[in-house]
Order: C-alpha cells, then structure tokens, then sequence
C-alpha cells in the first residue's frame, strides 16, 4: 500500500528555497518514513523566476502570494523560506488554516512576533518545527548523546563563535534582494538574530536553559544607501556581538559572532568543557568531532578527532560506508527526516516553543548591550 503523501507548499527559492527543496525531494530515498514528502507548490513573487525553479526542482505549480498559497487545499504543509519580516504573517495564517508550518529561523524578529506565532501554532494544534538544522549535522548530535550519558560530567565552560567577513566594505548596500540581513526593518537584528541564535538553540540543547545574559554589541558602518529608497540610511543592525551567560545548570559561556572577522567565511565553532571530558566541533571540518577523554590512560592521552562516518555514529547508517563523509546540505535531509517521522510520534524538535526561548535570549542580549547590565534570558 502506498504511503499518504505530505505535500509541500514552499515560500521562498532562495538559498533555504534550495536547501529545503533539496531536504524534502531526496529524504524519502534514504530513511523510511510514514508519509512521502512531494513539491507541490512554490510560492514566491517573481513569477517567471519561480516557474523556472518549479520546473529546474520538479514542483507541481506555482504561486505568486503566499495568501493563495494557504488557500489551497491540496497542500498540506507551508515551509516558510523567505525573510524573517514575512515570518510571523505566513505562520499565524497558515496555523489558522490548520496547515502544518514549518519555519526558518530565527522564529521571529523579536520574542513578541515569536510568542504569537507560538500561541497561533498550539491553538490550531498543527504541528511545527524551526529549521534550526546544525542540531542535526551527525558529529552534533553526537556531542548530544555523549552529554546526555553523562560522559563529560559537570559542565563548566560553553564556548560559541559564528565568524565571517562579508560585510566590511563600507560601499555594501542595506536591503533589497541579498542585502536584506543589513535592513533591521526586515532581519529585526544583525548578527545577534542570525547567526548568534544558531549558537543559542545549540547551546540550550546541547547543555540546558540560559539563565542570565550581558553583552556588547557595535554597529561599525554607520550608514549605507538603502538599495530600495536610493537613499543613505543609518543602519539599525549589530555588526558584532559578544556576550557572557550563565546557564541555569551553572556554567559558564562565552558567545561571539560578527561580520567583520577577515578571512572566516562561516566559521561556527562550539566548545564544551566537562569534568570528565571536553568536546569540540568546527562546522568547517564538520564530519569531525574532537574529544577529549581524562579516563584515557596518562600516557596516550590527548585529544582524538573523530571521523563521524560510521554507522553507529547518528544518521550515518542512513549514508555511505564507513569512511565517506556527508556534508552541510544533510543536515536539512536529516530535520526533514526527524519532522516527518515525529508526525507519527514524538514531535520532534525544535518546535516553535524551543525557538521562542532562542529569541527571548538574542532580546535579552540586545537589551543588555543598551543597558550594560546583566539581564534574564527567560
Ligand atoms: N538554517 C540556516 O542555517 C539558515 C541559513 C540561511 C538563512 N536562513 C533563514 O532563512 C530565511 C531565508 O533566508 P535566505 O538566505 O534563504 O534568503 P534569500 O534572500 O536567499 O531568499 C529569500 C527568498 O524569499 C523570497 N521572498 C521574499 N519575500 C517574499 C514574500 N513576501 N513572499 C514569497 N517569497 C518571498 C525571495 O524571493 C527569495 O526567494 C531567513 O529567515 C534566514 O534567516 C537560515
């Protein structure tokens, strides 16, 4: 008997367009699932465009207005890919029409938009999910299961970065179609929101609640012309961002993220200190894990690097043979994956709730950085 299909009404062709359409057309090849995902409909608002990603992705039509897209009763999940200003409109409509919603991150420009979208989700009792997806990349969630055996022990030190470099021309445009992150009308921050909330929603499941916060933030190119008004406006994003924070289980945290690191592309890197153990991981060697081991005999004690592609290791016996690795793009496949089994089951996270705890930490440290005090992050 075939298995009932899960239809996907997608808004935005960009690059988490892609990476979704990716996750969604290949998962069914690779894991055994209860529904069998299809691409009914891209929605997005050039229409030629859109038609040409239609047919280059293989999906079934074509909308021009995410409304109509809701409106349709042969799609049975909206996956929201476009700009963080569209989300809490596209969520709260789509729970309403009792859709199952799907969102990128961060969940809302601020933890307001987000509670809305949560209380719109659990009031229609659909289900949902935030693509938070490095939870999901294979060495990750074995940093997870090793935390949750207790290998590592007491936690002391949880150590974030998310460095790159690509806005430190001063002749860079904010707004409009690439540029939309540097426009705080539409990313609701800068660093903080985008790439520090990735750190966060790690950070807070890998080692628990964040209890409190203080942080800096800078804001270096002052102003850059709007490539929608043709004028010069001030920016309102954080360029950079570092902050402290104690977790509710007593740890210690540092957490930095910024656009002006020279030469660092997307170097997201995590480190955990235990008393047992510590762990490492870089998403630019991100089928590695680094582990440190103390109950290691004295003499051949050090850190190991381990390759994370055998079968016991998490996913993996969903790939290759031992020894090939996967990539970035996997990581979609495997939330995907998580999202349609947990359909059945366990729905699995994180949910909107979750996110929602992410963005009430990026506020906090946004508070923080305007009053130079330690704040709640709950
Ligand atoms: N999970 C991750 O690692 C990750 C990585 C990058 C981006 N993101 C998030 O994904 C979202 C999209 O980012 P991106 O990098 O793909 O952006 P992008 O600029 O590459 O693509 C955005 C897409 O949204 C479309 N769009 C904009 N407004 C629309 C509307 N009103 N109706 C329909 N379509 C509309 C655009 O045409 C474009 O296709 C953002 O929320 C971003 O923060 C997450």
């Amino acid at each position: 008997m075939s298995k009932p299909k899960l239809r996907i009404g997608m808004v935005g062709y960009g690059f988490m367009g892609r990476t979704h359409s990716n996750a969604f057309k290949s998962v069914g090849q690779f894991f055994d699932l209860p529904r069998t995902p299809e691409l009914a409909v891209i929605c997005a608002r050039d229409e030629g465009r859109a038609n040409a990603f239609a047919e280059r992705w293989g999906y079934g039509s074509v909308e021009t207005d995410w409304r109509r897209l809701i409106e349709r009763d042969d799609v049975d999940l909206i996956d929201i890919a476009s700009p963080n200003d569209t989300h809490k409109e596209i969520a709260i409509a789509a729970a309403e029409a009792g859709k199952m919603v799907m969102c990128e991150k961060p969940l809302g420009r601020n933890s307001s938009e987000s509670r809305a979208m949560v209380e719109a989700v659990e009031k229609a009792g659909v289900a949902n999910m935030v693509w938070y997806n490095y939870r999901r990349v294979p060495a990750v969630t074995l940093a997870k299961q090793l935390i949750d055996e207790g290998k590592l022990g007491r936690i002391f030190h949880y150590r974030a970065k998310f460095l790159q470099d690509w806005t430190i021309s001063a002749d860079l445009p904010q707004g409009g179609e690439g540029l939309w992150r540097l426009d705080k009308a539409v990313a609701g921050s800068g660093v903080t929101g985008d790439l520090l909330a990735h750190c966060i929603d790690t950070a807070m499941w890998l080692n628990g609640g964040i209890d409190s916060v203080t942080g800096m933030t800078e804001t270096f190119i002052k102003e850059r012309p709007h490539t929608l008004t043709g004028k010069v406006e001030k920016v309102g994003i954080d360029d950079a961002c570092a902050f402290l924070a104690r977790f509710e289980n007593g740890s210690l945290a540092t957490f930095e993220a910024t656009r002006y690191a020279r030469g660092h592309k997307a170097l997201y890197t995590l480190e955990i200190n235990g008393e047992n153990a510590s762990i490492f991981w870089d998403l630019h060697d991100l089928h590695r894990l680094e582990y440190f081991d103390h109950s290691d005999e004295g003499r051949v004690r050090g850190w190991r690097s381990v390759h994370i592609t055998d079968g016991d290791h998490p996913y993996m016996d969903k790939w290759w043979v031992p020894g090939l690795q996967i990539g970035y793009e996997h990581s979609f496949i495997h939330q995907a994956a998580d999202f349609i089994a947990g359909l059945n089951g366990e729905a699995a996270a994180p949910t909107f709730r979750d996110a929602l705890a992410t963005d009430m930490v990026t506020d906090a440290v946004l508070k923080s950085a305007e009053t130079r005090q330690w704040e709640p992050a709950h």
